[in-house]
């Protein structure tokens, strides 16, 4: 049995490394605790590019949350074949075959409600134009630049473009999509203050689009620094994804949120340079996210080097010996997780459970 912090894996010979393990007691409790700190799962919109998997798709279902959002088209057609009852595809579709793709998934997933982003009247002109010609209706949500500047309308502009939306044939205003990156205070109560003026954009927004006799529909807002924010708020959708499985550089920045890594990448020794007091990990930047993280049980370990396939790291007095395995929580996990095919499920006996397919990796349709 090898274990460290609490984290058990039963044969970790048996796995061949580098290898992504997600252990089923770490996601189970972090369900739990993301529709907690919601106030209920129908406060959430769970945004699945971090783990891009059906089966972590279908454990989030089960606990109840039915709104999803995604970065990409595939993501999109997983959330569609799984039978999620909403998805919203969060990212500008600015080309025709883009578009066809999301036509063509509303049209062969009927049990989904999908839905768009717009931050332009150019845009939402072609969505409008390709709606008609396929016979369909977008929902289009106006994707709000509340700060960010990444994407998205200011909101002197949004509200032309929202009557815009509404008056364009094949188009159904859907709301409003508002993503607050750039709010990152380590300062639990001034991020709050900030998401709240972010928020208050957003109802300034949808009660000036109100009075004009619109409806709007949804507001989704946020991701995992500001959510608690959001959800509790009336009428808003929040939209966090890296509570999932959670990463070492969530566990500095918020270290008030209870959440836990439960994605770690099980790694090697694979040479040792004990006169250099310096050992060799199969830990590269193909294996891990290229800030690496941290090594459970070896705290001093700094990392030196970072290849494609090897991590040199200075032991800093910890014994790590050739072929010893190591667990590493990553810096960053969604960019790690798309490294691999597929994780394996670790149950709370260290035992490995069953394979985790990160069906919407790639890029390109689903498999039928
Ligand atoms: C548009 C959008 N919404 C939601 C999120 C989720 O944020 P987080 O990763 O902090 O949970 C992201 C993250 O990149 C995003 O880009």
């Amino acid at each position: 049995m090898f274990e460290r912090d609490g984290y058990r894996v039963a044969c970790p010979e048996e796995i061949e490394t580098p290898a992504l393990l997600v252990f089923e007691a770490c996601l189970a409790h972090n369900i739990k605790t993301v529709i907690d700190l919601a106030g209920g799962p129908a406060n959430l919109m769970a945004h699945v590019k971090t783990h891009k998997s059906t089966e972590v798709l279908r454990r989030q279902m089960a606990a109840g949350i039915s709104r999803f959002k995604t970065a990409t088209l595939t993501e999109t057609e997983m959330v569609a074949a799984a039978e999620g009852p909403q998805a919203l595809l969060a990212y500008p579709l600015v080309s025709r075959v883009k578009i066809d793709r999301f036509i063509s998934l509303q049209k062969k997933y009927p049990r989904t409600r999908f839905q768009l982003i717009t931050a332009h009247a150019e845009n939402a002109a072609v969505l409008s134009a390709a709606a008609e010609k396929n016979g369909v209706r977008l929902e289009v949500m106006v994707d709000l630049d509340v700060g960010q500047h990444r994407t998205g309308i200011g909101l002197e502009d949004a509200g032309a473009l929202y009557q815009y939306i509404a008056a364009l044939p094949g188009l159904v205003p859907a709301g409003i999509h508002a993503y607050d990156g750039h709010l990152s205070d380590p300062d639990p109560a001034i991020r709050e203050a900030d998401a709240l003026a972010c928020l208050e954009q957003v109802q300034t927004l949808a009660r000036q689009m109100e009075a004009r006799g619109l409806l709007v529909p949804f507001k989704v807002m946020g991701g995992s620094f500001t959510f608690p924010t959001y959800a509790r708020a009336e009428g808003v959708l929040a939209s966090p994804g890296t509570w999932v499985y959670w990463d070492q550089n969530n566990l500095t920045r918020l270290p008030e949120m209870p959440f836990r890594p439960a994605a770690l990448v099980l790694a090697q020794v694979i040479d040792v340079m004990p006169e250099r007091g310096q050992v060799t990990l199969d830990l590269g930047s193909k294996a891990i996210s290229a800030d690496m993280g941290r090594i459970l049980g070896a705290p001093r370990a700094r990392l030196l080097l970072q290849n494609e396939e090897h991590a040199v790291i200075a032991t800093e007095g910890h014994d790590l010996k050739l072929g010893d395995h190591v667990l590493a929580v990553p810096g960053h996990v969604c960019t790690t997780v798309f490294r691999y095919p597929g994780s394996w499920f670790i149950d709370a006996s260290g035992n490995v459970a069953g394979w985790n397919e990160h069906a919407a990796r790639d890029r390109g349709p689903l498999p039928d």
